[in-house]
Order: structure tokens, then sequence, then C-alpha cells
């Protein structure tokens, strides 16, 4: 475990927005959990979080060096929280085991996988993970989490509901012996997939295509959710633009498209103080440059007020505003 005081959290968060923390704490596998006092941050990647002021409190996160994937039996895979999401991705398809190849590139770590049941490409985290092992920061006291406990839904899990809680430790995924791509997404139809390798290459370049390289703009990926609507409501903004995608139906929800309505909004290509929409992707605000946290802020609710105004739709933030 290695702790840090007054420390800036610019390399912590992939938007490089520089708030400083009071103490940071970075635990190693094996670390006993001391008891915390006072606020409590938990960070897992850094990829979904915008801090508009100083963080007066302790940051947890968890080591990303290790390569900590253990296959505990056929065809489950325990892996460190801090484990980069991507480099276990990897690992899988290096140990003959399929089915996380569509989350390939997603940024973030393993806990985090579990924490927003993040998702792209026709699969989300909650389609593979068995179980999730976290140290209950309240109780002092470790918990393992069925699928089921996990509430998992659209970017969202128990996790989120308890924010500062549950610090995940480990995630096991169920995945599959036997490559079978899943190209039910639409983008993937033209895709090579004769191995899941292949698969995951071509997913990459599909995700950075529509993503700033983080060496130049940092970015939060998606920073809204994609609306989810009922019936009436689709039917009514489809009859007035013709050529909004066709919403993708689960239960009695649809769920629209963010991107495109900010896109028909007009604001690709926008930029408001130091904070951008980036201009290949709509759902993407960018850092032009030493941007602050409440830059990207003013922008996302310029955003939501103008789509709220044109669409009589309300878009939420997927990233979290500390
Ligand atoms: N679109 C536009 N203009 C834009 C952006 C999108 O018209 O500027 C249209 C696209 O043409 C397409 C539709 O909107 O018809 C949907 O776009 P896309 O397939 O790129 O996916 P998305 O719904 O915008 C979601 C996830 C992404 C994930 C992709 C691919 C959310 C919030 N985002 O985006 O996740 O990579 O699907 O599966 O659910 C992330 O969460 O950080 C993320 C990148």
């Amino acid at each position: 475990m290695k702790t840090f005081a007054d420390i800036s959290l610019k390399p912590y968060n992939t938007f490089g927005i520089d708030s400083k923390v009071r103490r940071l704490i970075v635990f190693e596998p094996g670390d006993d959990i001391p008891p915390l006092e006072g606020n409590v941050l938990l960070l897992g990647g850094g990829s979904n979080v915008v801090f508009t002021k100083d963080y007066d409190g302790t940051v947890i996160t968890l080591s990303h060096s290790s390569n900590q994937a253990i296959i505990l039996s056929g065809n489950l895979v325990t892996a460190w929280g801090g484990m980069v999401m991507d480099d276990l991705v990897q690992w899988t398809l290096d140990n003959g085991l399929y089915g996380l190849e569509n989350l390939s590139a997603i940024p973030g770590t393993v806990g985090a996988s579990a924490v927003q049941n993040v998702g792209a490409y026709g699969a989300e985290a909650k389609d593979f993970i068995e179980s999730v092992e976290a140290y209950d920061l309240q109780e002092h006291r470790m918990y393992t989490f069925s699928n089921a406990d996990c509430h998992f839904a659209y970017r969202h899990s128990l996790f989120k509901e308890h924010p500062g809680r549950y610090l995940i430790l480990r995630v096991t995924y169920r995945l599959c012996n036997e490559f079978l791509p899943n190209l039910s997404y639409k983008a993937l139809e033209n895709l090579p997939h004769s191995t899941a390798q292949q698969l995951r290459n071509a997913i990459t370049d599909l995700r950075w295509s529509k993503l700033p390289r983080p060496e130049e703009h940092g970015s939060a990926g998606s920073f809204f959710k994609n609306p989810l609507v009922d019936e009436g409501t689709y039917t009514r903004i489809k009859a007035q633009y013709t050529d909004m995608p066709d919403a993708h139906k689960t239960n009695d929800e649809y769920k629209l498209s963010a991107g495109w309505l900010i896109d028909r909004a007009g604001w690709k290509g926008k930029t408001m103080g130091r904070a951008g929409v980036w201009p290949n992707n709509a759902l993407v605000l960018y850092n032009t440059g030493a941007c602050t946290g409440n830059e990207v802020v003013a922008l996302a609710q310029a955003i939501v007020a103008d789509v709220q105004t044109k669409f009589g739709i309300t878009l939420e933030p997927e990233a979290i505003i500390i």
C-alpha cells in the first residue's frame, strides 16, 4: 500500500483535470484495508469521473501493475480489481477463453467494469460476471456478491447505489471455451471475425476511430448515457425526425442514441471555454487543453438544456461529477 498527501489527481483521471486530493492510497493485492475516516472516494481507472474541485478526503485506488488474472476452473477467470480491463481481455484470448472480445479497448479497470456494468458493441460486463468480491468499508468485512446480487442494469450496479462503500478487489468472469462471435451490433456486421483476436483488433480500431487519442486529448469516453424512453416518446420523436437511427428496444423501453440527439442539435465540434464536443462523436466531451472540471460541466449543462428544448429529453451524464 502506498500513501500520498496533497497530490494532483491529473494522472488518475482520463480527462486530465488537475484537481488535488488530501490523501491518496493505492492498494496492492494482499494488502490489509485499514479503517478509513472522513470522505472516501473509490477510483478505478478514472475514466468516468470529472473533478470540479479539490477533494477534501481520501481517494482510494488499486494498483494497475499486477497481472493477476487466474483461471479458477475450465472457464472461470478471477482478476484483480485494479487490473486494466483491456489487459484482461487480451489475457483471456491468449488463454483460449472467449466472450470479452467485444469489450475491447474500453478504458478503466476490472473493478470498474462491475461498478459501471461497462458495455459496448452488443456486450455488457454483466453478461460475463459470475461474482464480485468486495471489501465493505462500512462493515469492515469482505462480501462475495453473485451476479444477481449486483443489481446490474444499463451502466448501473449495486456498487453505484452505495458510492464509496464497496472496494472491489476481485471479479470472476464466466467465459466460453469456444469462440462464438457476437456480431449482433449493427456496426460489427462487416468486421473480420475468423478469430477472436481478429475481431478484437477490428473492434479496437473501430472504437478508437470515434474517440480522442488519450495522449492528445483527455476525455471520459461517452459522457452521457443513452436515454431510455417509452414507446410514445420514441414514436413522437421518430415522426418528427425521420433520420433518427432506430432505437434499440428492450422490454418496454426504447434506447435512443444520445450521440445522435446531441449531433442533431448542432453540437458536434463545438467548444465552450476549454471543453469541447468531439468532432467525430458528439457523445464524447473532451479537454481541448488545461480544461477545468467546471468548464466540462458548463458545456454538459448547455447540451442538456438544448437537447431538452429541442427533443423534450433529459440526458443524464454517464460520467460522475465530483
Ligand atoms: N451518432 C450520430 N452522431 C454522433 C454519434 C453517434 O449520429 O456524433 C449515431 C450513430 O451514427 C449511430 C448511433 O448514434 O447511429 C449510435 O452510435 P454508436 O454506435 O457509436 O454508439 P453509442 O450508442 O453512441 C454506445 C456506448 C459506447 C459504446 C458504443 C458501441 C453508451 C453511453 N455508449 O455508444 O460506450 O462504445 O455504444 O457499442 O452506452 C462509453 O461508455 O464510454 C462508450 C464509448
